[in-house]
C-alpha cells in the first residue's frame, strides 16, 4: 500500500511535495538563538524540553496541543461569543456542532482533555484493581486511571511495537487478547474499554474502522462501554480514508460518524481536536450523561462553560466543522508523511509508516550506545534542541511512572516526538529538520546519556530535572562549530 499521502496534487518535475491549502495571514516571529545560549537554555531547565521558554525555541515541536493554527473563522468566531456563567448560546453553538459532527447528542464541557480522563475515571473506576483494556494508554490517561485505584492493560497487535512496518493500522486492538482479558478478569472488573484514535504514544498510528466494529462486537457480547478518546480523530478518519479500502470514496464526516457512531462516550482535548482549548465528554446515553453529570460543577465549572472561557467555546465550535474539511485535516500528516520518507531515504531511524501528530525519530536505534536507564530519547531531545533550537518531546522512559514499588519500569519505545502542528510550518522548516537531523545522526556518538536530579512523583518529564553523565554537550558544541562555523 501507498502511504505517501503527498500525492494528490502532482507537480510536473515529479518531485512528491506536500503543498500548502492555506495563506498565512497573522503570522509571529520566531528567534533562533547562537548554540551557545541554547546549551545554557538547556541547562538552566535541566536538559527538560519541556522546561525551555519559546524566546529560546526556533521550530517548536514539542506538541500540537493547543498550537495548531487557528482559522480566520474560528478568530472571528471568537469575538461574537455570549459572555454569561449559565445558558450562554456559544455554548449552544459547541453543542450543535457535537451533535452535527460527532454525532452525540449530550455534551458535558471540561477545562482539557485529562480533565475529561479524571471524571471518566472517578465515575467508573468502583474499586482497586478495576482494569481498563485499552489499545494503548496516554500518559494521562494513565494517571488518571490509577489514581482512582484502576488498572489498565495495552492489547495491541505484535506488529505495533515494530518501529519499521508498513501495517495500515498499528493502532488497532488485538481482538483476539480482548476477550481472553475480558474472560479472565470478570465483566465486573471492567469499567470501559478505552479506544484512542491515532494511538499517540506508540507515533501516531490509527485504528481502522473495521477494528473498532470487532471490538464493539465483542463489548456488546459482554456489555461493556467502549469510551473513546477522539483527541486525535481527524487525523485517523484521514488515515481511514487513505488506507481502508471501504471507506476510499467516504467524506471525512461520514468516517468521524461511523468512529463515535460505535463509542458510547466519546471525550476529546480540543487543544488537539479543534485547533483551540478545551474539551467534552459526549454521549447519546441519557443514563450515561447524568452519571457524570454532577462531577462538571464540581472539578470544571457550570454545565454551560466548563471552566472553559466562551471564546474558546465558540473556537471549538468552529473547528469542530472544520474536522471536516479533508483539505484542513490533511496539511499536518501530508507534512508528517514528507517528513518521514525523507528520513527513511537518509536511513535515520523512524517510526513508519508515518502517523499523525509528528515524526517519531527511534531513539534506541540512534542512540543505541546509550542504556535506556539513562533516557536516550530525553538525551537525543535535549542534543537536537542544542544542535538546531528544534524542540521535540520525549516519549520514552522518562515519560513512564514509576510502580508503585517504586521501580522504573523501561518503555516499550524510546521516542523522541518532533509534533507538526496544523498549519504551522512551511516546507523550508521541514527540510531544516531534516537537515539537522541528518548532521546529528552522522555525530550521533557524541550523544551521551542523562540522569535525574530532580525527578517528581507524578508526570515526572514534564517539571523533572536532569544532567548529563559526562560532559557530551561541551563535545557536541565543539564538534557543532567545526562544521558549521558562525553559522546559528
Ligand atoms: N488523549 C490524548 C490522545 C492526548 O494526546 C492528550 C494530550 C490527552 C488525551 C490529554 O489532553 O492535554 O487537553 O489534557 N496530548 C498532548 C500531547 C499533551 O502533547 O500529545 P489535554
Amino acid at each position: 500500500m501507498d502511504f505517501d499521502n503527498t500525492a494528490k496534487i502532482k507537480f510536473y518535475s515529479g518531485e512528491t511535495i506536500p503543498l500548502e491549502l492555506h495563506k498565512p495571514r497573522i503570522v509571529q516571529k520566531i528567534h533562533l538563538a547562537p548554540i551557545e545560549r541554547r546549551l545554557k537554555a538547556l541547562e538552566e531547565g535541566g536538559f527538560n524540553t519541556f522546561r525551555l521558554n519559546t524566546q529560546d525555541v526556533f521550530l517548536d515541536m514539542l506538541t500540537d496541543s493547543g498550537t495548531n493554527a487557528m482559522s480566520d473563522m474560528q478568530l472571528s468566531a471568537m469575538m461574537h461569543a455570549d459572555d454569561a456563567y449559565a445558558g450562554s448560546l456559544s455554548f449552544t453553538r459547541m453543542q450543535k456542532a457535537v451533535e452535527e459532527v460527532l454525532k452525540k447528542k449530550y455534551l458535558l464541557p471540561v477545562h482539557q482533555g485529562r480533565a475529561a480522563e479524571n471524571i471518566i475515571s472517578k465515575v467508573y473506576i468502583k474499586k482497586k484493581g478495576d482494569l481498563i483494556p485499552m489499545n494503548y494508554h496516554f500518559t494521562t490517561s494513565l494517571a488518571h486511571i490509577t489514581q482512582y485505584g484502576g488498572r489498565i492493560v495495552e492489547l495491541l497487535y505484535d506488529e505495533a511495537y515494530k518501529i519499521t512496518s508498513s501495517h495500515p493500522f498499528k493502532g488497532n486492538m488485538n481482538i483476539e487478547k480482548l476477550e481472553e482479558v475480558i474472560k479472565e478478569t470478570g465483566v465486573e472488573n471492567i469499567p470501559y474499554i478505552r479506544m484512542e484514535a491515532s494511538t499517540n504514544l506508540i507515533g501516531g498510528q490509527p485504528f481502522s474502522i473495521a477494528n473498532l466494529r470487532a471490538v464493539r462486537k465483542i463489548a456488546d457480547n459482554y456489555g461493556l462501554k467502549i469510551v473513546l478518546d477522539a483527541s486525535l480523530l481527524g487525523e485517523n478518519a484521514y488515515l481511514v480514508i487513505q488506507r481502508e479500502p471501504e471507506f476510499a470514496n467516504s467524506t471525512m464526516g461520514e468516517v468521524i460518524e461511523a468512529m463515535t457512531g460505535l463509542s458510547d462516550i466519546v471525550y476529546f482535548s480540543a487543544r488537539k481536536l479543534s485547533s483551540s482549548r478545551g474539551g467534552g465528554i459526549c454521549t447519546n446515553n441519557s443514563d450515561i450523561y447524568h452519571e457524570i453529570e454532577a462531577m462538571i460543577p464540581l472539578f470544571e465549572g457550570f454545565l454551560t462553560y466548563g471552566g472553559m472561557s466562551v471564546r474558546e467555546i465558540e473556537a471549538i465550535a468552529v473547528g469542530l466543522y472544520e474536522t471536516l474539511d479533508e483539505q484542513i485535516i490533511c496539511q499536518s500528516p501530508q507534512f508528517i508523511s514528507y517528513l518521514v520518507n525523507n528520513l527513511v531515504s537518509l536511513d535515520i531511524p523512524v517510526v513508519t509508516p508515518a502517523g499523525v501528530l509528528g515524526a517519531h525519530i527511534d531513539a534506541m536505534k540512534f542512540c543505541e550506545h546509550i542504556p535506556q536507564l539513562q533516557y536516550p530519547a530525553g538525551a537525543l531531545a535535549a542534543a537536537l534542541y542544542m544542535i538546531s533550537g528544534i524542540r521535540g518531546m520525549e516519549r520514552g522512559t522518562l515519560s513512564n511512572q514509576r510502580d508503585e514499588d517504586g521501580n522504573e519500569p523501561v518503555a516499550d519505545m524510546e521516542l523522541v516526538r518532533l509534533a507538526v502542528p496544523r498549519r504551522v510550518f512551511t516546507l523550508s522548516q521541514i527540510k531544516y529538520v531534516i537537515d539537522r537531523l541528518t548532521w546529528l545522526h552522522e555525530n550521533r556518538k557524541l550523544i551521551g546519556g542523562l540522569k535525574f536530579v530532580y525527578e517528581p512523583p507524578v508526570l515526572r518529564f514534564f517539571m523533572g530535572g536532569l544532567e548529563p553523565v559526562t560532559d557530551w554537550p561541551q563535545q557536541l558544541l565543539a564538534k557543532f562549530k567545526e562544521d558549521f562555523g558562525d553559522s546559528l
